[in-house]
């Protein structure tokens, strides 16, 4: 374990313990059973430093969580963990692994439910290039054929809002975190899709910046 992930792990043990007996608590004075408000527990307790309670990400290198599809959140979280068997993560993030390790399944419907519910908010952008958005449209709208990349809209559609538990919205998502995805696809860090795989590795520095900058203005 390098020292970035034993800091980690040692926060990690401190909140679980923290969050433990706090659900518990909390759970006794309602003594009724009410996800979302357990959901929004977990994510003051554990996510909102990056993530926020609101869900309005508080750097662009966190993904805005907010409005996102439930399903695909759950399937997230899931593929951050290590499973047995596997020599790493469908998903290589060493500070979401050490999240995912001090929840539990409950805790995971309860907080994607909750972040889930929250109103989706516009994305942060760099437009370091003020071509960069049209040609983003121009492939988000229409793929590059010749070089076999789809149109984005096929699958995420017209207006980026995906299909609930099959695609996720990109909509008004942060440029950078959607870029260092695109990025992951195409480095094969983030295996947990082949389509996104190949779709990744045929575009190229640009055109990622592009597509990121148009998505997060996307409403
Ligand atoms: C220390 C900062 C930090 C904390 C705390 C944190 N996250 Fe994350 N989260 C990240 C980063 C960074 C990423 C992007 C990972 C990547 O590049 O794959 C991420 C990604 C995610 C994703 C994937 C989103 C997508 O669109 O695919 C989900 C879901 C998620 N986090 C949920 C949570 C939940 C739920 C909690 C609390 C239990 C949490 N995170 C706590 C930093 C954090
Ligand atoms: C054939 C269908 C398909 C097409 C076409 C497609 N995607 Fe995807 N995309 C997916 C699926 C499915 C996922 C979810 C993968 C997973 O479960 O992690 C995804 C995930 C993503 C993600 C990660 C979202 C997040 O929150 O982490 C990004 C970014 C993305 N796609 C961008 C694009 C872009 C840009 C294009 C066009 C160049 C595109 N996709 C075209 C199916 C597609």
């Amino acid at each position: 374990m390098d020292r970035i992930s034993k800091i980690f792990a040692a926060t990690s043990i401190a909140l679980s313990i923290f969050a433990a007996s706090f659900f518990a608590k909390a759970t006794d004075m309602l003594s009724i059973k009410s996800d979302l408000k357990r959901g929004q527990a977990v994510a003051a307790q554990v996510c909102v430093s990056c993530h926020a309670i609101d869900a309005k990400s508080l750097s662009e290198v966190y993904p805005s969580l907010a409005g996102q599809h439930a399903d695909y959140l759950y399937q997230q979280l899931k593929d951050f963990q290590l499973q047995p068997g596997a020599q790493e993560p469908q998903r290589n993030n060493k500070i979401m692994e050490a999240m995912v390790a001090i929840l539990s399944d409950q805790d995971m419907r309860d907080v994607v439910d909750y972040y889930a519910s929250q109103k989706e908010q516009r994305g942060l952008a760099h437009h370091d290039n003020p071509n960069s958005s049209i040609l983003g449209e121009k492939i988000f709208r229409g793929g590059i054929s010749q070089k076999g990349v789809p149109a984005c809209v096929a699958c995420h559609g017209p207006d980026g809002g995906g299909m609930p538990s099959q695609y996720p919205r990109l909509r008004g998502q942060n440029s950078a975190y959607t870029q260092a995805q695109l990025i992951a696809f195409r480095d094969e860090t983030r295996v947990n899709n082949v389509a996104m795989q190949v779709i990744a590795s045929r575009l190229s520095d640009d055109e990622i910046m592009a597509l990121a900058d148009y998505i997060a203005d996307l409403r």
